[in-house]
């Protein structure tokens, strides 16, 4: 059915509406307008920060929006929606290698595949956050294929989540109908979320694979509330990595490499080093790193007791994983301090953990600490200027 009405000034009116009518319904059932469209009311335009609007004609598809467009009104500026995903990304840009890992991959590092409760775990040490965090804005930043995103949902909390990359379509085919998610794609840089809104936010091995972690890492702080707070991680800084870490030496060749071919020869080596693999992690306490430094991504300590095809499945998706991303850069512990504590955070903890790095962090709440507040806003504000990531 084609709309001749014009266009709602907001998309919760749409939702109050009791039904504006779209331009098509598939999927049949009539339509069901549910918290999805009341949560597009969130996004605002990542250059102007205004309100969006649901532009005229869009399909739905179970009351959900399939197809469509955003509207910046004054503006003029347009963010499509495909299959169910705002989209103020380009299709193809940097994190490529990511949406392709991600979607191959979508549900092998989700718990309930791979009988270890690690993503779970993970979520809950990195963060230190409560089981029961309902009536909270909590922002997920760089989710990949949403392993986390579920862990965050079970918390009860509504959560805004984004990746650069068509990760998010992996996201959306494990997490996207839950009724407390809003999945966008989006860069860390350009979120198109309101300043100062979020209680909570999270960043879990995405600051190393931007091309300036900092003011991505700053960028982030801008999105929460006095008083929220961070939790992030790194890849550590080592002096002598170069050395000791062999990926280091063939990434300027991988990463260059197209994505689709670049999976096909990482697959091809691990299946031919595999039975060599299976050997060298016997060797008593130094197997499974001997196996990463031949580019065989070892999970067999993290996953005691898995099956070799799991195995195998996680070695193919952390060797392409670390030899692919175009930005490797991780920090020092001094400096990742060093960044949390010029942001004018406080209850700073800064440690080594699982993923390299890990830190903690609160925003100072209005009115206090008002030192840290002024570093803060320094710190903010230069970010002016960020160059756009290609
Ligand atoms: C190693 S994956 C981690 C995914 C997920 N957090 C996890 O640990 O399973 C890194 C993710 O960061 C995303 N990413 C890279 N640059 C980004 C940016 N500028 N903004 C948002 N996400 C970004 C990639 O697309 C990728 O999905």
């Amino acid at each position: 059915m084609t709309v001749n009405k014009p266009p709602l000034s907001s998309l919760s009116d749409l939702a109050h509406a009791g039904g504006a009518p779209p331009m098509r319904e598939r999927g049949g059932g009539g339509v069901r307008f549910q918290m999805k469209l009341d949560h597009l009311d969130h996004l605002v335009c990542p250059e102007t920060g205004r309100s969006l609007r649901l532009d005229e004609p869009y399909v739905l598809e179970k009351g959900r929006v399939m197809q469509g467009e955003l509207l910046e009104p004054i503006s003029g500026t347009r963010y499509p929606i495909v299959n169910f995903i705002p989209r103020f990304a380009p299709q193809e840009n940097y994190a490529s290698n990511f949406g392709l890992e991600w979607n191959i991959h979508g549900r092998t590092q989700y718990d309930e595949t791979s009988g270890f409760s690690l993503s779970r775990r993970r979520f809950q040490k990195e963060t230190g956050w409560g089981a029961d965090l309902r009536g909270e804005n909590v922002l997920e930043v760089g989710c990949g294929s949403g392993r986390f995103t579920r862990h965050a949902l079970e918390t009860g909390a509504l959560v805004f989540s984004c990746d650069y990359s068509n990760a998010v379509e992996a996201n959306y085919r494990s997490n996207g109908t839950h009724e407390n998610l809003v999945l966008v794609q989006a860069s860390v840089y350009e979120m198109p979320f309101k300043r100062g809104f979020f209680d909570k936010a999270y960043c879990f091995g995405v600051l190393q694979h931007t091309p300036d972690p900092r003011n991505a890492f700053l960028a982030i702080l801008e999105h929460l509330r006095p008083g929220g707070e961070i939790a992030s991680d790194i890849y550590a800084k080592n002096i002598g990595r170069w050395l000791l870490q062999p990926k280091y030496w063939v990434r300027p060749l991988t990463r260059e490499m197209a994505p689709r071919k670049l999976y096909d020869a990482v697959k091809k080596y691990v299946d031919l080093m595999w039975p060599l693999a299976r050997i060298v992690r016997k060797i008593p306490f130094i197997g499974p790193t001997l196996n990463w430094k031949l580019l065989i991504a070892d999970y067999s300590k993290l996953l005691p007791n898995a099956d070799d095809a799991t195995l195998k499945e996680w070695a193919y998706l952390d060797t392409f994983d670390m030899l692919s991303p175009r930005y490797d850069r991780p920090a020092t512990l001094k400096n990742f301090r060093r960044w949390h504590e010029e942001a004018g955070l406080i209850d700073v903890e800064v440690h080594y953990g699982f993923n390299g790095l890990e830190g903690r962090g609160t925003k100072p709440a209005v009115g206090t600490a008002k030192v840290g507040a002024r570093r803060q806003k320094r710190s903010i504000d230069r970010l002016i200027g960020i160059r756009r990531p290609i």
